[in-house]
């Protein structure tokens, strides 16, 4: 079976956009791939500097992703820091790629800019190799990600490709895939605009831990369009649309059929945000229960850092044979 590696950083709380766009398609393909789901704890260490933080939002993280139907009897979940061949390759990752094709990463570029009177961690620039580690270890053939995060998968085939053939065939060149995307969900008070970690207000987000009431009330001031026609039509009508859309993925029907039983936005609002509450009623029942029993999260996310070290050392020792380092 192909192996497959997606990884999410635990920074911020997950929300609908995440889920409906990205996040369900780990559970609903994980039979057809031997996947590899990583949180990438090391990664948010290049934007968060606060003790204790990046713990804490790694082990919601880890519940949200139990909770939303990652099976670990199919499916390998893992936290990066409690593989340490993560960081070992790292190192030798960053003796495989350049300052000057580092330099070139527009995320690198962006973030750096954004920051300009905070901190920038030198990891911020050293990211990719991180991250070419991450995937490399894995033997991954295939890693779906989105747009922005291309180069960085073509930064990691340029690593895999010289490595190989400086020291001899020993990484799987990966490939980037199109991720299998669900719905586009937008921000609720900004549809034009996907709804994101990095809103400037979290009014149009919805949290997949909300609870009911919140659910609704975002829902119901939800940006709609000027005129008062219900149909789907992305660009003239972005408000709406994105209701649709979001009802559509929660119940299973199209945005069209849905759209031909509203003839006003009042009751189209909350029957979304209803939608929305049982599609993730059981996701929160679920996700409680996994917090409230500490020792079964540790205990499964244990056994995911076994697997996955099992197979991240092998790799990591191939690669230090590949070299020729002494061996101890
Ligand atoms: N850089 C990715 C992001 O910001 C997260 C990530 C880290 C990742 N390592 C990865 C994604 C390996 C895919 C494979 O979204």
């Amino acid at each position: 079976m192909n192996r497959v590696l997606s990884c999410i950083q635990p920074t911020g709380a997950v929300h609908l956009g995440n889920y409906l766009g990205a996040l369900r398609h780990w559970t609903s393909g994980q039979h057809e791939c031997d996947g590899f789901y990583g949180i990438v704890d090391l990664h948010a260490l290049t934007v968060t500097d606060r003790p204790g933080v990046v713990g804490q939002s790694t082990l919601e993280l880890a519940a949200v992703l139990f909770a939303i139907g990652l099976d670990p009897q199919v499916s390998t979940v893992f936290v990066q820091s409690h593989v340490p061949e993560h960081s070992q390759l790292s190192w030798i990752m960053e003796c495989t790629v350049s300052f000057g094709e580092l330099s070139r990463m527009t995320q690198f570029k962006d973030k750096s800019a954004k920051r300009e009177t905070e901190f920038i961690a030198a990891g911020l620039f050293t990211y990719p190799a991180l991250m070419a580690a991450d995937i490399l270890l894995y033997d991954a053939h295939d890693v779906p990600v989105g747009d922005d995060q291309r180069q960085h998968i073509e930064i990691t085939r340029d690593i895999a490709m010289r490595f190989n053939s400086r020291y001899g065939d020993t990484f799987v060149v990966p490939r980037a895939v199109m991720p299998k995307t669900g719905a586009r969900v937008m921000d609720l008070q900004d549809p034009t605009s996907k709804m994101s970690k990095s809103a400037t207000t979290d009014t149009g987000l919805v949290y997949l831990l909300d609870d009911p009431a919140a659910i609704l009330k975002k829902f119901k001031r939800a940006v709609t369009d000027s005129d008062s026609e219900v149909r789907f039509d992305r660009e003239h009508k972005p408000g709406i649309s994105n209701l649709l859309e979001i009802q559509a993925a929660a119940t299973g029907r199209s945005p069209e059929d849905i759209a031909s039983g509203y003839t006003q936005y009042g009751p189209l609002k909350s029957d979304t945000g209803e939608a929305v509450i049982e599609l993730l009623r059981p996701i929160q029942a679920r996700y409680t229960e996994l917090m409230s029993d500490r020792a079964e999260l540790s205990s499964l996310l244990r056994a995911g850092a076994s697997k996955a070290r099992g197979i991240a050392s092998a790799t990591l020792q191939r690669a230090h044979e590949s070299i020729g380092l002494l061996p101890l």
